[in-house]
């Protein structure tokens, strides 16, 4: 039924309303011309879409109306003739007769077909993106997009956020990515940085006393690209005082679970959470995709004094693959390759058969050993077992990696599976300077258990930290944020970050908690990922209006480009290019 934003000055409804009830009417539609056919000197059918549909209109008589020229079509909706209804069409049932058709604006032959069948090479996708979003999967990733700001901004609104903008042109964030920066035509010499984040901005509100703030955020972050990561990109960022870790998840939960349910008509169930040290141990990775079982097994304690010296290690991590007895000699030197890109020395394989284990090193192992990796996770005959020794983490990552190698499936594929993991550590690594780094950023708060190992061993000190899962892709972060100048200087001082260095970094802020902080903690999610795993895409470009290429370039406009020379000398700038 067509609905009452569908009439305009120049036309009655949509091209996909147009259905039998309105049999008999006169109606004037617009759109673009899909298809052209002749029938004969007097009689041309076109196919006119706009993006709810497309509509068959008949004219007696020639119409000089080509592919994708923009029409205006007047007729009456009638029944299409018996034997010619189109059942994978809408409006496949109808079609306009005694038809006048305006021409609004004509059309040059298209660089490519708009067909969503035909693969067309993305760079020419890119090249003209404005004709790309014409075709009906762009169309439905972009409308799917907006369907989610729309149920993320009732979520937030009903929860009692206060959409609040915060600005473009920034000072540095401590995100830890590279920043854009904006040469200042007003102080020479002088930038601006675009936010990774409105990380600061919104703490700064909860000082204001906002209690709880959200917004569509644009992000820019200078990072290498990949098929989960922009240039730009949009977070639904939020902050709330007086509140815990739980409550934050609980306000992020039903913002998720209500686009998921906006979007595909089905409420997921709560969402699950899980430690970091869970997910290490169980999935090695702090992204476990929980679409798939293949949880690691620890055999470190079985190889704790063995003498095989593959095997000689802290961590023995083992992998089962249920079937994986088949796997080839040249597919298993594929995943050997892949383990030791990763940094593993190697990786050992058995296969489960009636007569015990098949791998160049059974004959090493002892009883026990043999016993052990048998059992891996309830293996069967016809089953592999992986192993990787090494030190924890590393062994971790590796298995890890292996799992999502052999287990996964298109991110998008459901059920889709949601999972908070929490407890990450504080800390994670040592810096060049012998510092330790700040696992998440320089805000959070310890968790309330290891304050006293902050001086003792810090190291060990878990965080007020958490991060949403889905298949296997990061959605989002936040965190409890410290509100006390005590603990601040405590981890800036496990930083490496000096008074001085802090003041100069984020005075503004630290000066701002002079005057009341209120206990506060956050959380933002990638918008994009969201989207691209409710429509089914691994890239993010796919739901993104115009993306940048993994180079980082727009192939549509050509940007980045030189600028005149005259703009350089106005924002103070020397270029180096070419010297
Ligand atoms: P973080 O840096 O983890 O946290 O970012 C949060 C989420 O933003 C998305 N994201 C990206 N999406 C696309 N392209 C990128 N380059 C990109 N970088 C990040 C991811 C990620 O999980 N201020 C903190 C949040 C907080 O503590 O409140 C922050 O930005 O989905």
């Amino acid at each position: 039924m067509p609905t009452d934003y569908e009439a305009t000055s120049l036309r009655d409804l949509l091209c996909g309303s147009v259905s039998t009830s309105l049999i008999g009417q006169t109606v004037t539609v617009c759109g673009w011309v899909a298809k052209r056919r002749e029938h004969g000197e007097h009689l041309a059918f076109l196919d006119v879409r706009d993006h709810t549909g497309i509509l068959q209109v008949v004219v007696d008589g020639t119409v000089d109306a080509r592919s994708e020229y923009v029409v205006r079509v007047t007729g009456t909706v009638s029944h299409r003739p018996e034997g010619t209804v189109n059942d994978r069409l809408a409006t496949g049932e109808v079609e306009l007769t005694e038809c006048t058709v305006e021409i609004l604006a004509s059309a040059e032959a298209l660089p490519f077909q708009l067909d969503d069948r035909i693969d067309t090479d993305e760079q020419v996708r890119l090249r003209y993106r404005f004709l790309d979003v014409r075709r009906d999967a762009m169309q439905r990733n972009l409308r799917l997009r907006a369907a989610v700001n729309r149920s993320l901004r009732a979520a937030m609104d009903e929860q009692g956020f206060c959409e609040v903008e915060t600005p473009l042109l920034w000072a540095p964030t401590p995100e830890g990515a590279r920043e854009f920066v904006v040469p200042s035509r007003l102080h020479p010499g002088e930038f601006y940085v675009l936010p990774q984040s409105p990380q600061i901005a919104k703490q700064l509100l909860m000082v204001g006393g906002f209690d709880r703030y959200y917004q569509i955020a644009r992000c820019l972050r200078d990072e290498d690209l990949r098929a989960d990561r922009q240039f730009e990109f949009t977070q639904l960022d939020m902050e709330a005082s007086f509140v815990t870790q739980d409550d934050v998840m609980a306000f992020v939960s039903r913002a998720v679970l209500d686009a998921a349910e906006a979007v595909t008509g089905v409420r997921p169930g709560p969402i699950e959470s899980m430690t970091w040290t869970a997910a290490l141990d169980l999935y090695g990775t702090d992204k476990p995709d929980l679409r798939f079982g293949m949880q690691l097994c620890d055999l470190s304690e079985v190889f704790a004094a063995t003498d095989v010296k593959a095997f000689g290690a802290p961590t023995v991590k083992a992998l089962r693959l249920a079937g994986g007895a088949e796997l080839s000699r040249s597919r298993l030197d594929q995943l050997t390759d892949a383990a030791k890109e990763l940094g593993a020395k190697g990786l050992a394989w058995f296969r489960i058969t009636s007569d015990g284990l098949d791998s160049p090193l059974a004959r090493f192992l002892n009883d026990t050993e043999s016993q052990a990796i048998s059992n891996v996770d309830g293996a069967e005959v016809g089953d592999m077992v992986f192993c990787v020794a090494d030190e924890y983490a590393a062994a971790c990552k590796v298995l890890g990696a292996l799992r999502v190698t052999l287990g996964s499936r298109p991110v998008g594929e459901g059920p889709h599976h949601y999972v908070w993991v929490t407890e990450f550590p504080l800390f994670e690594g040592i810096d060049d300077d012998g510092n330790l780094l700040a696992a998440h950023h320089p805000f959070t708060m310890p968790h309330p258990d290891d304050l006293e190992l902050l001086s003792s061993d810090p190291v060990k000190v878990r965080s007020q930290a958490y991060d949403l899962v889905l298949n296997g892709w990061e959605l989002g972060s936040g965190s409890v944020r410290i509100h006390r100048a005590d603990i601040q200087s405590q981890v800036f001082s496990a930083l490496g970050i000096s008074d001085e260095e802090a003041e100069n970094r984020f005075g503004f802020l630290l000066g701002a908690f002079k005057y009341g902080a209120p206990p506060h903690a956050g959380f933002a999610f990638g918008i994009d990922r969201l989207v691209a795993i409710f429509a089914g895409e691994e890239n993010i470009r796919e739901v993104i209006a115009f993306p940048k290429t993994q180079s980082g370039s727009d192939l549509m406009t050509g940007a980045p480009k030189s600028i005149t020379a005259r703009q350089i000398r106005d924002l103070h700038l020397k270029t180096t290019k070419g010297s």
